[in-house]
């Protein structure tokens, strides 16, 4: 099969991904799809970047073996902490992680100049934004939010509690008036509309999926790799456990129900 026509592989540790690839599914509508959804291994981000590493790597080999002929990593932890190995290992796939779009994006925005940054704690702990952020004269804060992920797992996005908690941590960025707010997480954007009713829409709020989304077609397009574009992209999604909390929970993600999960 001719490379251009194989599909685009997609990986989150879990659900959180599926925020980047319903982008990728709006601006490519003929490309096909493959999403895995590590859900035996989530939460990536309270372990660390060898644990992650290691996954990365499996998750990188499988979705090649289903013939990807390129790669996102759609999780904001393993970008920032697999994402130099999984290209080392597979050095002739082009892999792209979420980490860089979003400071490619942030480089064309100046007037972005005292950044808040929210991640999970291996995210923030790998300093990866903070460095390539400060490196273009930003001033930049960083929070790591451990409990927004299993929020939003459970689905309360809109709720007191989920203000408490927001409020817990980041208060301090309502303090120094930050500009802009970088949701380091695929599982943030949807606390998005609670985040900004908490900085009353002051605040840009920037998430991995647009920027990511984009960078993956400007790759496609210098790689020769895009497909026929009058064609309908399909889509499959694999799962390493528990297909049907993945397809219940993954609907919200995605913003429509999901078909087949294949357990892996
Ligand atoms: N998807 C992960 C990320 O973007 C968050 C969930 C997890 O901890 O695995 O960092």
């Amino acid at each position: 099969m001719a490379l251009a026509k194989k599909p685009i592989g997609v990986f989150d540790s879990g659900i959180g991904g599926r925020t980047v690839f319903r982008e990728i599914r709006n601006l490519l509508p003929s490309e096909d799809l493959y999403y895995l959804g590590d859900t035996a291994r989530v939460p990536y981000g309270t372990k660390s970047p060898e644990v992650i590493r290691r996954y990365a790597e499996i998750n990188v080999r499988f979705l090649v073996g289903q013939g990807a002929k390129v790669v996102v990593v759609a999780c904001n932890t393993a970008s920032a902490t697999a994402l130099d190995h999984v290209r080392a290992v597979f050095p002739d796939v082009p892999i792209i992680g979420v980490v860089e779009p979003v400071v490619g994006y942030l480089s064309t925005r100046p007037e972005a100049e005292n950044i808040g940054l929210i991640g999970t704690p291996t995210t923030i702990g790998s300093g990866v934004y903070q460095s390539a952020l400060e490196s273009l004269g930003r001033t930049i804060r960083a929070k790591a939010c451990p409990l927004f992920v299993p929020f939003v797992e459970e689905g309360i996005v809109s709720h007191p509690l989920v203000d408490q908690v927001i409020d817990y941590y980041l208060a301090e960025f309502r303090e120094v008036a930050i500009d802009t707010l970088v949701l380091g997480c695929t599982h943030y954007p949807l606390l998005r509309p609670a985040l900004e009713a908490y900085f009353r829409n002051k605040v840009h709020i920037v998430d991995s999926a647009a920027p990511t989304a984009g960078a993956l077609r400007d790759l496609l397009v210098r790689f020769g790799l895009s497909s026929d574009p009058s064609g309908k992209g399909e889509e499959r999604f694999f799962v390493t456990d528990a297909a049907e909390s993945f397809r219940r929970i993954g609907g919200r993600f995605l913003g429509r129900p999901l078909s087949a999960v294949e357990h892996i």
